[in-house]
């Protein structure tokens, strides 16, 4: 079968605006448009730029606006769109070529949240144990590759007044951390989120939750900070 893809283009070095330009690729049904994309730049147009790495929905690299919504071309088969296919960047980020975005902002809020276990005491000789329960309070926020389709979709960091907002990927980091039975920053990870640009930014809006190419709960995952900071909070006086 032809698959037919258009594609916004843009060099900010060579092109004074974004412009879209279209493809026919021959393609199994049950091609990846990863694969097609791959096709196209192998056999028709070196300059189109995308990121990739696994192909397999696990490195989160090649996100990207497919039809307006935001997701993995490596786990969309050819079979399941009709039409023309439309491939567009990220949004809210700043394009850096063709289907590349500048992912620094949101390394950095990502980097805000301290991804990482804080203890209070030195390395036991084996691992810190976890009952099966502990893991599996953890078990869908660890699923995050970092795609950034969630906060890309998010209708809070769309808008230019609230862009500020920490965003549903940092949030979910911070969740897998703020429940890990090991970590011992609770205080600490809740002065970062108890804040409008943090937390309370979510306005529960559910695009997150439906892009997400993991199927993390996200909304309810955010919702369960907010809880847990209510609570911290009531507890406190
Ligand atoms: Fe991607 Fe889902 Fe992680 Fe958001 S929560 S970055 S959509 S994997
Ligand atoms: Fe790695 Fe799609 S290429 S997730």
């Amino acid at each position: 079968m032809a698959a037919r893809f258009r594609i916004f283009r843009f060099d900010p070095v060579l092109d004074p605006k974004p412009y879209y330009r279209t493809y026919e690729v021959d393609a199994e049904p049950t091609d990846r448009l990863l694969d097609c994309l791959n096709r196209i730049r192998w056999e028709q147009d070196p300059t189109l730029s995308f990121r990739m790495s696994c192909g397999h929905g696990v490195c989160g690299s090649d996100g990207m606006r497919i039809n307006g919504i935001c997701g993995l071309p490596c786990q969309k088969l050819v079979k399941s769109y009709d039409e023309e296919i439309l491939l567009e960047p990220l949004p809210v980020f700043q394009v850096i070529k063709d289907l590349i975005v500048d992912l620094e902002p949101f390394f950095e809020r990502y980097r805000s949240v301290k991804p990482y276990l804080i203890t209070a005491s030195l390395p036991p000789d084996g691992e810190r144990r976890q009952s099966p329960e502990e893991i599996h309070r953890l078990e869908d926020a660890v699923r995050c590759i970092l795609c950034a389709c969630c906060t890309s979709s998010c209708p809070v960091n769309q808008n230019a007044e609230t862009e500020a907002y920490l965003g549903p990927a940092a949030l979910v980091r911070a969740f897998r951390y703020l429940f890990d039975s090991r970590d011992a920053g609770m205080e600490e990870r809740i002065r970062i989120l108890d804040r409008k640009e943090g937390v309370w930014g979510c306005q529960t809006l559910w695009k997150c939750t439906e892009v997400c190419p993991k199927e993390i709960p996200v909304t309810k995952q955010i919702g369960q900070i907010k809880k847990n900071i209510y609570d911290a909070k009531k507890a406190g006086g």
